[in-house]
């Protein structure tokens, strides 16, 4: 069984980056144990960098970031979907990663290993030559960050209207075949 978290960073419901994360959830295959987060909906402030996780890893903020914690650090595969907002991640998405600073205060500081894990990302945009390379760049160390390999990612552009992706096939395919990879990499990581 394979433990996949995916978070879902878009506030469109059913927005385009829900859609493709689906996808993606549907693509880790039957044997999966799948938990998904819609970000816009939690309750989640940004990180006050006071540092109080310096001394423990743990955050001293109390929300619903309590619920994924825990879920973060035991997943197998995680999957990050954003929209592309002003060319990066969505805030909400952006919020998510900050408080995930308790994490790389335990691998960084702490030098507390995490078990291995690998990590996917799907970003959604309207413009059709939009630019990825800022949240994609972003997503990555973010991944890196807290202890686990980013194996992954697509992005796609030409999205303008709510749910436009379900009419592209091809980018439907290539949601669930990352799917499908990020469980085959996280089952033979090789050398
Ligand atoms: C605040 C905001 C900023 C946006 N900025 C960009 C942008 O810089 N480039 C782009 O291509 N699309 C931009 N978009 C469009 C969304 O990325 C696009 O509609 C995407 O499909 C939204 O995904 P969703 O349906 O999952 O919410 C922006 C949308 C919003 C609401």
């Amino acid at each position: 069984m394979v433990l996949v978290v995916g978070l879902n960073g878009s506030p469109r419901h059913p927005g385009n980056t829900e859609i493709l994360l689906n996808e993606a959830l549907k693509g880790t295959g039957k044997d999966a144990k799948i938990v998904r987060f819609d970000l816009a909906f939690m309750d989640v402030a940004p990180c006050q960098a006071c540092e109080d996780c310096f001394k423990d890893g743990e955050c001293v903020l109390t929300d619903e970031m309590g619920k994924l914690y825990d879920l973060l650090e035991k997943a197998d595969v995680i999957i990050v979907a954003s929209p592309i907002y002003f060319s990066g991640m969505s805030a909400q998405t952006k919020c998510v990663v900050d408080r995930c600073q308790a994490l790389w205060v335990r691998r960084h500081l702490l030098k507390l290993n995490r078990r291995p894990g690998v990590g996917g990302i799907i970003l959604a945009a309207a413009q059709p030559q939009a630019k990825f390379d800022n949240a994609l760049s972003e997503l990555r160390a973010f991944l890196i960050g807290i202890g686990v390999r980013p194996t992954g990612s697509i992005t796609v552009g030409g999205l303008e209207r709510r749910g436009a992706v379900s009419e592209r096939p091809e980018a439907l395919s290539q949601a669930f075949s990352l799917g499908q990879e990020l469980v085959r990499s996280f089952n033979s990581p090789g050398p």
